[in-house]
């Protein structure tokens, strides 16, 4: 049994497509931090703040619903980066509203200032909130919301 008062709260963060190719991928628009980097930073953000971080990260659309899924069961917080599921995986918005705990999504490019394709996001009207183009400090943010949720 979990104690509120002594045990952090989970959190997962979840990765989609190419992200776990960051730092190697168009470091102009992504930045030079690896997913190993933004991972262990984020753990460390998740500590000070008093939550237990998870970072995940996938190519496979089934691995993801699964992944939400196991969100919504145990109403998990998410930091959900849906990269470029965001604009076209209805599958992935389906999983996502069924997340009763705090959803927040980030980008990490401003996708309102990029191609047109990328302007709208299927998933944002399932989630809390939306950080884009703040780069991985949008992820530190959506976690610093999380906490003050709480
Ligand atoms: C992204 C933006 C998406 O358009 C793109 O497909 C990604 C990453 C971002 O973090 O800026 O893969 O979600």
């Amino acid at each position: 049994m979990t104690d509120p008062a002594t045990d952090p709260t989970r959190v997962l963060v979840l990765n989609g497509p190419n992200l776990g190719r960051l730092g190697r991928r168009q470091p102009e628009i992504y930045g030079h931090t690896t997913h190993a980097q933004l991972a262990d930073h984020l753990v460390e953000t998740g500590r000070g703040l008093g939550l237990e971080v998870e970072v995940r990260q996938t190519d496979s659309e089934a691995q993801m619903i699964a992944w939400l899924h196991e969100a919504a069961d145990g109403s998990v917080p998410v930091v959900l980066n849906p990269a470029a599921w965001s604009h076209y995986n209805i599958a992935i918005a389906d999983a996502v509203a069924q997340i009763d705990a705090v959803v927040v999504e980030v980008h990490l490019s401003n996708i309102a200032k990029r191609e047109s394709f990328r302007h709208h996001s299927v998933v944002s009207a399932y989630v809390t909130g939306t950080i884009a183009g703040l780069g991985p400090g949008g992820y530190d943010l959506a976690l610093a919301h999380i906490a003050a949720s709480l």
